[in-house]
């Protein structure tokens, strides 16, 4: 096993991804090449469900995956399947959450600056909760409910002020932040003293996304001492007891055999006590609980597969690979120096002898996959695997220098299918007149 048990090495001394064999999918379906286990999906989103149910009760809570780290029709139908809500942030989500033929009233729509035609666009569809991120939106989406003469479910999203330990681009509850409302500067409770006073605006509850690939409890109890707080605040103040408070996600994965990821029966068992212990002190009813997560939903049941082409040693400096995919699939480590376990799939019981930076194919110096990766000597025609990218990888995948994006496929127990299609010159040319 290597780093979560659906990766294995089968007795050709292969990588196993699902019960399948990598090397056998890479001929199969060329590369570079998506792959994602359907079963290790399913297991997360259980994982989820299970521990809610356990520690907060049947109806206690629930979790909604975040779209934006994997968005296709096909795995819409799994979440769909598994019981899942879901979120999206921008219409074009909407749009496929749609076309997936998912429970649209099982949907939080999020965004910091809705356009008036997302808006309108959600109404429309019938949304089942707008996550109203600010002033201006609450004005908008209140006249608009009067166009569609409709009353809409709202969160509002808070910024409760918690530093989460992670990457400083994906940290998003800092008061200053571009998400959501600070509690901390007055403006939070602001927000709800307007909301109370819309007519076509019904205030579930409160919401919040501390920042992602979140290793320690730690901040998301901190999180959780401010949204109760806040919600005893608020029937303090108004004698309005709101019903939900949704979490946000940012659970970590384990991308690195070194670490250890945030696991999810115990993270929630965690959070549910101290939530409960919370609104007793408080007086308070225990609202439903919602986590939104999407990483530690999807990352671990995915890989990446490329082939090895260029491997330049230069004298007294470092070991160039470079493979058929680039940042284009997979710009992770350009943007954050996101780390990531490497290993040569057709050669996983070969000694790792070379120390390689792993380069992609883009004309632009910073479009690496990884640097310091040991590795077995390679050649050209060798299968290089990115593990745990199910996440935001083909979420945040481009076309720069016109490189098709690779195919997706599912694999489950042994069998293999095309989920997306790789991108074709044709596609890449489809909206130019
Ligand atoms: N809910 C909201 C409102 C969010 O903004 C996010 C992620 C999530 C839920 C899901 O968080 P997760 O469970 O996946 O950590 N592109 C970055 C990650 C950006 C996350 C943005 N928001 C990366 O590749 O690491």
């Amino acid at each position: 096993m290597i780093l979560y048990d659906n990766f294995q090495i089968n007795s050709k001394g292969h990588l196993e991804i699902g019960g399948c064999d990598s090397v056998e999918l890479a001929k199969e379906y060329a590369t570079p090449l998506y792959v994602l286990d359907e079963n290790q999906i399913r297991k997360n989103c259980r994982a989820y469900k299970n521990a809610i149910k356990k520690y907060l009760g049947e109806n206690g809570g629930d979790v909604a995956f975040a779209s934006k780290a994997l968005s296709f029709k096909g795995i819409y139908k799994i979440i769909a399947e598994e019981n899942l809500y879901t979120d999206i942030v921008s219409p074009g989500e909407l749009a496929t959450v749609k076309a997936a033929g998912f429970p649209l009233e099982k949907t939080f729509y999020h965004g910091n600056n809705k356009t008036d035609f997302d808006i309108e666009y959600g109404l429309q569809n019938n949304i089942g909760i707008f996550v109203v991120d600010n002033f201006e939106e609450i004005e908008k989406l209140d006249k608009l409910c009067d166009k569609y003469n409709k009353t809409q479910k709202i969160l509002l999203r808070i910024t409760p002020g918690i530093d989460a330990h992670t990457h400083v681009k994906v940290q998003t509850a800092k008061i200053d932040s571009k998400f959501g409302i600070s509690i901390g500067t007055g403006q939070a409770i602001e927000a709800v003293d307007l909301i109370l006073k819309k007519k076509n605006l019904d205030f579930i509850g409160i919401h919040c996304h501390i920042g992602s690939q979140i290793l320690d409890i730690q901040p998301f109890k901190d999180t959780v001492e401010c949204m109760i707080d806040f919600t005893a605040e608020i029937k303090n103040k108004y004698n309005y007891e709101i019903s939900v408070v949704n979490l946000g996600g940012g659970f970590g994965v384990k991308y690195l055999p070194e670490q250890e990821e945030l696991n999810i029966d115990c993270g929630i068992k965690t959070l549910s006590e101290y939530i409960i212990k919370k609104c007793r002190e408080l007086n308070i009813k225990v609202p439903k609980i919602f986590f939104e997560p999407g990483r530690s939903i999807v990352a671990n049941a995915g890989a990446t597969l490329y082939t090895v082409g260029t491997n330049k040693k230069i004298t007294g400096y470092k070991n160039y690979i470079s493979v058929d995919g680039s940042m284009s699939d997979n710009p992770r480590y350009a943007l954050y120096e996101s780390p990531y376990t490497i290993v040569a799939a057709n050669k996983m019981n070969e000694e790792c002898k070379i120390i390689a930076t792993i380069a992609g194919r883009c004309c632009e110096s910073g479009d690496l996959i990884q640097e310091k990766v040991k590795l077995p000597d390679l050649n050209r025609g060798d299968i290089l695997a990115v593990l745990i990218t199910g996440a935001y990888n083909y979420s945040m995948a481009m076309n720069y220098n016109r490189l098709p994006k690779p195919a997706i496929i599912w694999v489950n127990n042994g069998e293999s299918k095309i989920a997306v299609k790789r991108e074709t010159f044709e596609d890449l040319m489809k909206n130019e007149i």
